[in-house]
């Protein structure tokens, strides 16, 4: 029978195997993904698996502290933070293609984790980089037999040619659902397991143009009000995530107080879903939606309207890049 400790029971040794007495480097991201996929590499490996967190400047606010924070705590892993703000930043100054942001975002992520390899040397040789890549990204990124690239995940089709690590990527088979059951099967809490999904590219492809550092800023705040607003709706739990979505190349006209303002759109795209390769809108409550609407308009300075996007997926997909 097919159940979640026979799971952890077969990864656990085929990472074993794979890694040998090596020693691995994880990417955290904040996400659900690679926090289980650390979590079981460090089951199998102990602590010859160090964790790298890449703040690349496009993060929601308090992630950084969410994971230096609680996700210590919950496994006692090492972990290095990156501040790598001001090389993503430059990487994607003038891009706004979609893929190609994906692209860099992906090919920068790996080129710290090379940089994180070199200065931990003196203690090892990591050759090995540990993936929280889900069967679903395999598909979109044109991974399956027979399918259609859709978007490039940053930990699929994002990955540079001259890769130098070897890839450890224990839930390739798995759907959300089935890494949550591992998640909680390893012993982590719920505020991790329970997490709603973002990607790894951050507010970089949820920004509809060039990714900017006010640009990131106003993301950010706008994000963290929605967030807010759904949390203590109690809405967390059904709701599969709520990307919030910057429109920085459009402007409307607005009016506030006796003025005349000329802002940019923020986007709420609420979705339910099972495993996020189908969805559907979320038809959250017009008070809640007021709030969030009200509040983004009154506290975040460039943002003068907010639209709700009532599509499904497909055709839509659940992020707008
Ligand atoms: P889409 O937009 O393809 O998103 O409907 C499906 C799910 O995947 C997440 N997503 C990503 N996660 N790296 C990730 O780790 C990525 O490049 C990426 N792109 C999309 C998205 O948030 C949704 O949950």
């Amino acid at each position: 029978q097919w159940t979640t400790s026979s799971i952890v029971d077969e990864q656990v040794a085929r990472i074993r195997e794979q890694i040998g007495d090596g020693k691995a480097i994880c990417g955290l991201s904040g996400g659900v993904d690679s926090a289980v996929a650390a979590a079981l590499v460090q089951r199998a490996i102990g602590d010859r698996l160090t964790c790298v967190f890449v703040d690349h400047g496009l993060l929601r606010a308090g992630e950084r502290a969410q994971v230096e924070r609680d996700y210590v705590a919950a496994t006692g892993i090492n972990l290095v933070t990156v501040d790598a703000r001001e090389r993503f930043l430059g990487a994607l100054a003038g891009v706004t293609d979609p893929e190609e942001k994906r692209k860099i975002i992906g090919r920068e992520f790996i080129r710290v984790f090379e940089q994180a390899e070199r200065d931990l040397k003196a203690e090892g040789d990591y050759r090995f980089l540990v993936q929280g890549t889900l069967y679903p990204d395999v598909v979109e990124s044109g991974g399956g037999a027979g399918t259609a690239n859709i978007k490039s995940h940053h930990n699929v089709g994002g990955l540079p040619d001259d890769l130098q690590f070897e890839l450890v990527e224990p839930l390739r088979a798995l759907f959300k659902d089935e890494v949550r059951r591992v998640g909680t099967e390893l012993g982590l809490p719920e505020t991790i397991v329970q997490r709603q999904p973002f990607p790894g590219p951050g507010l970089g492809i949820r920004i509809i143009g060039e990714v900017t550092q006010d640009r990131l800023d106003t993301l950010r705040q706008a994000d963290a009000i929605a967030r807010e607003e759904l949390t203590a709706a109690g809405l967390d739990r059904s709701i599969w995530q709520c990307p919030v979505v910057l429109l920085a190349d459009v402007r409307s006209v607005g009016v506030q107080g006796d003025g005349r303002t000329y802002g940019h759109p923020i986007v709420l795209r609420p979705v339910s879903s099972e495993d996020a390769m189908t969805a559907d809108w979320t038809r959250l409550p017009y008070e809640v939606l007021e709030r969030i609407s009200t509040r983004i308009t009154n506290e975040v300075a460039e943002v003068n309207r907010v639209v709700l996007d009532v599509t499904s997926k497909p055709p839509g997909t659940i992020e707008w890049e």
